[in-house]
């Protein structure tokens, strides 16, 4: 779409909070931006205009059947003051990937790519700067049309929300306790794994609380089959240091391509380490974790970035890993990806777009 982006200025600004207090997901900008898409007329009338509600029919379809897909990327500002967003078009690649499997119309990524720039510029303020900072941007589209049929809508709208955050977990980057989780799974192969669609969190919603209620912070989830192979970490892609090598499992179809999973990999690989993705079963983990072979394991995702696992409790046994203290190549990886991040060095792959 190459219409010109229609921009509507917010009367008020917001006040902005301090970077000390900023949590997860609960402030947002000024403005937002949005576009339309019908059928016969494909995505059209792009713009940006004040944050505020959207008024939708009790009868859209999204309400009823969940069909939408959304993505969650960050711009930083940078140790020069200057802000970019981290690998834009990777996650405009999978929004269309997850598009696609929910039956939603994909989007021009170079469209996709400018209603970010635009936006994120129009609201550069906004981007905090204290290390542990940023500014989570959510793309996002929902099937609009008010129809109670089964069927794919024939018509969308897509949206951006900016919000400024801080660490995603409470511990930040203190090792977590994990459950792992046999009562329930998060996918099955030829189901919806792979698309980041609500569906997925909201399904994963009654094993988290589970799992606090015994005090775990998230979940290792196996497969859907037979309940053995190791598939994600709470809302995160999961990785193991076994030995010499680093194992996480394959993008078979039921896990989610993560963006920083895909960034950790390119790293090690770069560091020489021998990398496995392959799959690997919670049997072998525990085997590894008695033998001592199990030297660290970490989650990895967009919000949270690095997360290390300090404890894993498998059919009523706890393994603690690393002495549940933050492993060397999980520290490693995590400073390494921040620091491209924050421009501490440079960004010799591509991977930031200033904005
Ligand atoms: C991530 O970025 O790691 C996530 O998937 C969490 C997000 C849905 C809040």
């Amino acid at each position: 779409m190459s219409e010109a982006i229609r921009i509507t200025r917010a009367a008020t600004k917001k006040p902005k909070p301090k970077d000390s207090e900023l949590g997860f997901g609960t402030v947002f900008t000024d403005h937002m931006f949005l576009a339309d898409f019908q059928e016969e007329k494909g995505w059209y009338d792009p713009r940006i205009e004040p944050y505020g509600p959207l008024t939708l029919d009790p009868a859209t379809a999204v309400f009823h059947y969940a069909q939408a897909v959304f993505e969650g990327l960050k711009a930083f500002r940078g140790v020069d003051g200057r802000v970019r967003l981290f690998r834009p078009q990777k996650h405009i690649e999978r929004l269309n990937r997850s598009a696609r499997r929910m039956c939603i119309s994909e989007m021009d990524p170079d469209f996709a790519l400018r209603s970010l720039v635009e936006l994120v510029g129009l609201e550069r303020d906004w981007v905090p700067s204290s290390v542990g900072t940023s500014l989570y941007v959510r793309p996002t589209i929902i099937a609009t049309e008010p129809f109670l049929g089964v069927r794919p809508a024939k018509s969308y709208l897509y949206f951006v929300i900016l919000s400024p955050v801080g660490a995603y977990y409470p511990e930040g980057m203190n090792p977590v306790k994990i459950l792992v989780m046999e009562k329930y799974v998060r996918a099955v192969e030829g189901g919806v794994g792979a698309a980041k669609t609500g569906g997925n969190y909201a399904a994963s919603l009654l094993p988290a609380e589970e799992a606090h209620a015994a005090g775990f912070t998230q979940v290792l989830y196996l497969d859907g089959l037979h309940r053995r192979d190791v598939e994600e970490v709470g809302t995160m892609n999961i990785m193991f240091r076994l030995g010499d090598e680093v194992v996480t499992p394959p993008l078979g179809g039921t896990i989610l391509a993560g963006v920083t999973r895909d960034s950790a990999l390119t790293l090690m690989r770069e560091w020489g380490l021998a990398i496995s993705e392959r799959q690997i079963g919670i049997d072998e983990v525990i085997a590894a974790a008695r033998d001592g072979s199990l030297r660290e394991a970490w989650g990895t995702g967009t919000a949270a970035v690095i997360s290390p696992v300090g404890e894993l409790a498998y059919r009523g046994e706890r393994i603690v890993i690393h002495g549940g203290r933050i492993g060397e190549l999980t520290q490693r990886l995590y400073q390494a990806i921040v620091d491209v991040q924050y421009a501490r060095v440079p960004d010799t792959r591509g991977w930031t777009l200033e904005v």
